[in-house]
C-alpha cells in the first residue's frame, strides 16, 4: 500500500486576534501555571525519576524554573540499552506501513492536538518568539516525521538490481546491528525529533531503535515530543528518553558493545571529541558505527556589485538575528562591495535599530534571550573584542544585559581585518560581522571566503548579474552544502532544501532526505541462481 500524499505542514500566521494566536498564549498561560513541571528519563515505557533532578530555568526570566528533570545514571542508561535491544523484537512484528503510520499519526497529533502545548515549551524554555516555534516545534517537526515515511516507503520501492539469466537478484535493507545514539540540540525542538524517527523508520526487517539524550536546554520541550510519540503507538523501548550528564551517559553508551550509530547535532567540538572517543573503541564494535552529525558553521552572505540593496538588508537581517543567530546556518559574516556599502550601512542600521529585543510572550519582539549564562558570557565576550579593537568597529547594538532574562542586542561589527576573530569563529549568537571589499575584487573576496574558516554549511550570494552567481557557486563549491542565490542562508525546508554541510560543519548527509536514512540501514545483496 502506498502511504498518503505527503507535503509540508501549513504554517499558522498568529495574526493579533486571530484564533491561533489566543490558542497559543492560552497555551503559555497554562504552562506558566503548572511549571515547574517534572520529566522523567523513560525507559521500557517505564517512568524513572530516581535519577538526580536538575532545573531547566526560562531564558528570558532566568529565575523561573520550567521543570526539573531527572537524569540517567549508568544503571538507568544501562537498562535503557538491554531494553532497546529486547523492543528490537517487538519493533520487527511490525510492517513497515504500520511503523510509518506511528509517525504519520504522531504528525496529526501535533498539527491538531498538541501544537500550542509544544509551541509553548519551546517559546519557554529555549527563548523562541512565536514565528521561530512556529517553524520548528510545529511545521518542521511534522515535516520530519511525514517526509521521513516518504523517503522510506521510497527506497522500499526502489528498482531492484538486474538479473542475468536464471539468477535472481536482490537488495535488502537491514537495520543497524545494535542501537543509535541520539544525541539532540537546544536550539530546534524538531531536531530531536528527526534524530529518532530516521533510524527508528529504517531497515526493512527488524529495524533500528535509539536511545535518545535531548539537551539538558531542552527537556521538557522534548519530553513532549517523546510522549506524542509513545501516545502514537510507539512501543515501549524503540525509543528510550535518558536526559542526564553529557559525560557520564556518552561513556556507558560508547563502552556497550551494541553501540551501532551516532546520529548527532551540536558542536563541532563535541562531535569530534565523540569521533575520537569512538576511535579509540573501535576494536570493541561489531561493525563500523554510523556517524551521522550536523555541527557548526561560520555562514556567509556575499554582495556582488550588481545586487537589490534593500533585499538584501533584509534577508540579511533575518539570517544573522533570527532566533538571535542560534541556528548552525544563521549567517555571521557579510561582504559588502564598497560600491553599495553606503547604502548597504544606512539602510540596515536603520532597520536593526527598528529591532524589539524582550520576552518571548511579547509576540513583537523579534530578539529574545539566548539560551543561558555560559551562552551569554561568550557572545558578549566577543563583542567586547570588538568594542576594545582598532581595527573594528560596532555600528549597531553591542547592549548586552542579563538581570532578567539572556538579552543581548542585534550587533553589527564591521572590521577592515580579514582574520578579525568575529569574522572567523563560530559565535552562535545575534552578532553579524561585516567586511567591506573593493568592488573589482569579486572573485578574490570569495577565494578569501572559501579558506576563510574551517566550516562548510550555508551561504548565499546576492547579484542580479548571471555571472557573477556562476562564478560565486563555482568557487564557493565547498563551503556551503546549503548554497542560496539571492535569498538568506537560513530557513532549509524539509523535502525542499535538504540541509548539512560538509567540512567542519559535519558529516553532510543532509536532514529531510532519503541520503540521510540511508545511513542507518545496512543493505545485503542476495543473489539466487535456478
Ligand atoms: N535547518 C535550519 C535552517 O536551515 C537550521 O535554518
Amino acid at each position: 500500500f502506498k502511504l498518503p500524499t505527503i507535503g509540508n505542514e501549513p504554517m499558522y500566521k498568529y495574526t493579533p486576534g486571530s484564533s491561533e494566536r489566543k490558542k497559543l498564549l492560552a497555551a503559555l498561560e497554562e504552562l506558566r501555571a503548572q511549571a515547574p513541571l517534572t520529566v522523567p528519563c523513560v525507559v521500557n515505557g517505564e517512568k524513572i525519576t530516581s535519577g538526580q533532578a536538575k532545573a531547566q530555568v526560562m531564558p528570558h526570566e532566568h529565575q523561573t524554573v520550567l521543570c526539573h528533570y531527572h537524569q540517567a545514571d549508568e544503571a538507568t542508561v544501562q537498562k535503557a540499552i538491554d531494553g532497546a535491544l529486547t523492543a528490537k523484537k517487538a519493533w520487527e512484528a511490525l510492517p513497515f506501513n504500520d511503523r510509518a503510520a506511528i509517525f504519520l499519526k504522531a504528525a496529526d497529533l501535533l498539527a491538531h492536538k498538541y501544537r500550542y502545548k509544544v509551541m509553548a515549551a519551546t517559546m519557554l524554555g529555549q527563548g523562541k518568539n512565536i514565528w521561530q516555534a512556529e517553524i520548528d516545534a510545529a511545521a518542521e517537526l511534522c515535516d520530519f516525521w511525514r517526509f521521513n515515511c516518504k523517503y522510506a516507503e521510497e527506497l522500499y520501492h526502489q528498482q531492484p538490481p538486474m538479473n542475468a539469466t536464471g539468477t535472481w537478484n536482490r537488495t535488502e535493507y537491514r537495520p543497524l546491528e545494535g542501537f543509535v545514539y541520539a544525541v539532540s540540540p537546544f536550539n530546534f525542538t524538531a531536531i530531536g525529533g528527526n534524530l529518532v524517527s530516521a533510524p527508528a523508520l529504517m531497515g526493512k526487517w527488524p529495524c533500528n531503535v535509539a536511545l535518545w539524550k535531548p539537551s539538558d536546554m531542552a527537556v521538557y520541550s522534548n519530553y513532549l515530543v517523546y510522549e506524542i510519540l509513545q501516545e502514537a503507538g510507539l512501543p515501549a523501548g524503540v525509543v528510550q528518553f535518558i536526559p542526564g550528564p553529557a559525560p557520564e551517559v556518552t561513556k556507558t553508551v560508547l563502552d556497550s558493545p551494541h553501540f551501532a550509530s551516532l546520529h548527532f547535532t551540536g558542536s563541532t567540538f563535541v562531535f569530534r571529541h565523540l569521533w575520537k572517543e569512538i576511535g579509540n573503541r573501535i576494536d570493541t564494535y561489531k561493525s563500523y558505527p554510523r556517524i551521522v552529525g550536523e555541527t557548526g558553521g561560520k555562514n556567509f552572505h556575499v554582495l556582488h556589485k550588481s545586487a537589490d540593496v534593500t533585499n538584501t538588508v533584509h534577508q540579511t537581517i533575518r539570517a544573522a538575528f533570527e532566533y538571535q543567530g542560534q541556528k548552525c546556518s544563521a549567517c555571521s559574516r557579510a561582504y559588502i562591495p564598497q560600491n553599495l556599502w553606503a547604502r548597504f550601512k544606512s539602510e540596515l542600521v536603520a532597520e536593526v535599530n527598528q529591532i524589539t529585543v524582550g520576552s518571548v510572550e511579547e509576540p513583537s519582539n523579534f530578539i529574545t534571550p539566548v539560551i543561558n549564562k555560559v551562552a551569554f558570557d561568550r557572545i558578549k565576550s566577543y563583542i567586547d573584542a570588538a568594542r576594545e579593537a582598532s581595527d573594528a568597529e560596532i555600528i549597531a547594538g553591542g547592549e548586552c544585559n542579563d538581570e532578567v532574562g539572556y538579552f543581548i542586542q542585534p550587533t553589527v561589527i564591521v572590521t577592515t581585518n580579514l582574520n578579525f576573530k568575529t569574522l572567523k569563529e563560530e559565535i552562535f549568537g545575534p552578532v553579524l560581522t561585516i567586511y567591506v571589499y573593493p568592488t573589482d575584487q569579486f572573485e578574490q573576496i570569495l577565494d578569501t571566503i572559501d579558506a576563510g574558516t574551517q566550516y562548510g554549511l550555508t551561504g548565499a550570494i546576492f547579484a542580479a548579474d548571471r555571472q557573477a552567481v556562476v562564478t560565486a557557486s563555482n568557487r564557493l563549491r565547498n563551503a556551503a552544502g546549503n548554497f542560496y542565490i539571492n535569498d538568506k542562508c537560513t530557513g532549509a525546508v524539509v523535502g525542499q532544501q535538504p540541509f548539512g554541510g560538509a567540512r567542519g560543519s559535519g558529516t553532510n548527509d543532509k536532514a529531510g532526505s532519503a541520503s540521510l536514512l540511508y545511513r542507518f540501514v545496512s543493505a545485503r545483496s542476495i543473489k539466487e541462481s535456478f
